[in-house]
């Protein structure tokens, strides 16, 4: 199946009245995906970076295409989460010092060492992780009762990472797909991801001063064991990504990641607006 990827900007505006902890009675949600919404930005230009770097290498007209509506979503990924680093200031985080330090120290460097078709796997990596939290928090309906604001940020983030969830896999299996590649590109991703996702998690909370407390390891237990079963989860998709014959079509979420992109945009005002189409786009470059 072909997908088709429709870029569209974030509409919302965030109100300084959004709690910290945004997703009620759950501080550690609200932490992980604070995190996530720092990492957001630097780790999305990386990945429109290599893709970027890769489309001259890329024959399909088709691939080519649905690449550049990639990066488009990407980037309106990264402009809608950094708006909200404002909040995050005003609410008192300390995070942009290493914020900076991970894109020059891992990003960056990463993107002198390694060669195109082993950051062209970190990216395939880590989209697979992108679109299997998506997959989770949409079907397990994790967010229902967030702040409307935060939900609709995640929800629309993590609906177009499923929608666009086959290009980089395609991109990486047209320029660089030997079955080691992928594997290396695996190591390196999933342990840096978690590394960084759970290490700010950890210091929001602590900068909370909630870190210690019962309820906070009694809500980490949930979020991995028994409301969200995320470790067992987080273990399957990881090792779907290792089978040989691994595509991500095989996770069959399109039609929920329309609905919630349909529902957003039937909102009034819409949350999302779709950006102009490519032949306007075309034009309007000139
Ligand atoms: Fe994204
Ligand atoms: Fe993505």
């Amino acid at each position: 199946m072909i997908e088709t990827i429709t870029p569209r900007r974030f509409a919302r505006p965030f109100a300084g009245d959004i709690p910290k902890h945004w997703l009620p009675d759950n501080e550690v949600v609200s932490s992980i995906l604070n995190a996530y919404t720092i990492l957001v930005p630097a780790n999305e230009s990386f990945y429109i970076r290599t893709l970027k770097a890769c489309l001259s290498r890329i024959d399909s007209s088709e691939l080519r295409a649905r690449c550049q509506d990639f990066i488009l979503q990407e980037a309106q990924h990264g402009v809608a989460h950094k708006r909200y680093w404002r909040n995050l200031d005003a609410q008192g985080y300390r995070f942009r010092g290493f914020e900076a330090q991970v894109d020059r120290l891992v990003f960056r460097l990463i993107e002198r060492v390694a060669p195109l078709g082993l950051r062209l796997s970190l990216v395939s990596c880590v989209e697979h992780i992108n679109a299997y939290l998506g997959h989770e928090f949409l079907s397990q309906h994790i967010l229902a009762d967030a702040d409307p604001r935060m939900r609709d940020l995640m929800e629309w983030h993590f609906a177009e990472e499923i929608e666009h969830r086959r290009v980089a896999f395609d991109v990486l299996q047209a320029v660089s797909p030997r079955y080691p590649t992928r594997v290396l590109g695996f190591a390196l991703t999933a342990g840096l991801f978690y590394a960084l996702l759970t290490s700010l998690s950890i210091a929001l909370l602590a900068q909370d001063g909630i870190l210690w407390r019962k309820a906070t390891w009694v809500q980490w237990s949930r979020h991995l064991g028994a409301s969200h079963h995320m470790f067992r989860r987080t273990l399957r998709h990881l090792r779907d990504y290792l089978r040989p014959r691994f595509h991500p079509s095989t996770m069959q979420n399109d039609a929920m990641a329309a609905a919630v992109l349909a529902r957003q945009f039937s909102q009034r005002p819409p949350a999302v607006t779709p950006l102009p189409s490519r032949p306007a786009r075309d034009r309007s470059r000139g």
